[in-house]
């Protein structure tokens, strides 16, 4: 048997500089990781888990990837086409994945954790990070609008 998986650990190597999609991203990692925790039970047990959790990790991701885009667009990120083409690749790699475990074909769960870390933690610490900088930008002018804003607030009271 191969050697057990460690469960993926947020750090803060992942983060990619917005706390709401840092948040989402944790979210992600929890759903991989009810699977990963699930490694020494029996077959029955992990087949049901994986009918469980994939269809919530697509609808969950699909969602995410939506906020991280508009989120990316409102930051002026770099290749946010090129972006999307690899969300809608990852969502099209699950839906594929469940079609496969409708039709009974449920990959070996050891390869299935592999692929599902691997597809998770890959598009984090690759793709997401890109936008870090961009994305920085934004808080920091978010924040400074706001600051000038209690700036002219205090003002208008004087
Ligand atoms: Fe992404």
């Amino acid at each position: 048997m191969s050697q057990p998986l460690p469960p993926l650990r947020w750090t803060r190597l992942y983060s990619v500089g917005h706390p709401a999609l840092d948040a989402q991203h944790r979210r992600l990692f929890v759903l991989i990781n009810d699977l990963v925790g699930l490694q020494q039970a029996d077959a029955t047990a992990q087949r049901q888990a994986v009918i469980d959790t994939l269809p919530r990790l697509g609808k969950y991701a699909e969602r995410h990837f939506k906020a991280e885009e508009l989120l990316m667009a409102r930051a002026g990120a770099d290749h946010l086409d090129a972006h999307r083409e690899k969300h809608r690749a990852l969502l099209a790699q699950v839906q594929q994945l469940q079609g496969e475990i409708d039709a009974g074909k449920q990959p070996p769960f050891h390869e299935l954790l592999l692929f599902l870390r691997y597809w998770l933690a890959e598009h984090i610490l690759v793709t997401d990070k890109r936008y870090a900088p961009a994305m920085a930008t934004l808080l920091m002018a978010g924040e400074l609008s706001e600051a000038a804003a209690e700036q002219a607030a205090e003002a208008e009271l004087w």
